[in-house]
């Protein structure tokens, strides 16, 4: 496969829908980001990467950070996370808070930012220096010491994040936040504002790809189950309300964010991610789905 030439292919076809879409304002410093950015990058599992555009530009990776808060509060709980929170697909936004009231705290899946929170108290709860932790984490899965905390973005979103702060009340109100709420919000508007290229996201899912073993360093990050089934969360839940959709156009795994992004992996071949910051009315990537979809139609690749 000539990965650059499926690139450049992508990239031509997606650029009508470049600057289409809107920017995330309720996060202000997020709607600061030109919309005219697009890049993607692919990372295989024989050791080779390919990029286009702005890959190497780093951008507020946002919900994506939810699939590496998840590896770590699998690894501190196992399987009884699960108690915590559910496995199923909302259909609703990703910031609602409708369904936890019928369901008694208990948020529906890890990856709407009500399981989030969640998982952020998890986190918290094993280990004080969380955050410090996740980002040990993703250097080492992306091999950049250099990845950080955008505190401006973390800033920004603190200041206007009342949605996440009722969420993390009312979730509380049912027993299901142990941690102070000032301190899980603080690890998540933290984790959420990490700041990676589609180079660095490419590199850190690898992984997901390959049965939860680092193809670089050959140590086996998590176990093969888990990554199947980190997987197959990204498929049914890793798009909120528009994850239905996502299998049907793209057929694989992904995990997008409010800052653009969108990382996907190709189980047993290759793990790519793609970046432009105009989101579709969901909060996806519109050029960024876009591009996906191209990308699988393109190669044939598909988990189904
Ligand atoms: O909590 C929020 O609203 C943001 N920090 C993250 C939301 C997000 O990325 C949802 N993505 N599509």
């Amino acid at each position: 496969m000539d990965f650059d030439a499926v690139l450049a292919r992508v990239a031509e076809d997606v650029r009508p829908l470049v600057r289409q879409g809107t920017v995330a304002s309720y996060i202000p410093r997020l709607a600061e980001v030109p919309i005219d950015r697009f890049g993607m990058a692919i990372a295989t599992l024989d050791g080779r990467q390919f990029s286009i555009g702005d890959a190497d530009t780093a951008f507020s990776i946002q919900s994506i950070s939810k699939v590496f808060s998840l590896s770590m509060a699998l690894d501190a709980l196992g399987g009884d996370l699960w108690e915590r929170v559910g496995r199923e697909p909302s259909g609703s936004p990703y910031n609602s808070l409708v369904q936890l009231e019928n369901e008694r705290g208990i948020p529906r899946n890890p990856f709407i930012n009500a399981g989030a929170l969640v998982v952020a108290d998890v986190v918290l709860s094993e280990r004080p220096d969380g955050l410090q932790a996740l980002l040990d984490f993703v250097r080492q899965r992306a091999d950049n010491p250099a990845i950080a905390v955008d505190a401006d973005v973390a800033a920004s979103e603190a200041a206007a994040g009342y949605r996440n702060a009722a969420l993390t009340n009312f979730i509380r109100s049912f027993g299901n936040i142990q941690q102070p709420i000032e301190a899980v919000l603080d690890f998540y508007f933290k984790q959420c504002a990490i700041a990676m290229s589609c180079e660095d996201l490419a590199q850190a899912f690898l992984h997901q790809a390959n049965a939860g073993r680092c193809r670089r360093t050959g140590t086996q990050v998590i176990s093969p189950i888990r990554a199947r089934r980190i997987n197959s969360l990204m498929l049914t839940c890793g798009t909120y309300d528009a994850a239905g959709d996502f299998a049907f156009q793209v057929g694989l795994p992904a995990k997008s964010g409010v800052g653009g992004g969108i990382a996907a992996v190709v189980p047993g071949v290759l793990a790519l991610a793609v970046w432009s910051p105009g989101l579709d009315e969901r909060g996806n990537s519109l050029a960024g789905a876009a591009a996906l979809a191209r990308f699988t139609e393109i190669t044939g690749w598909s988990i189904f």
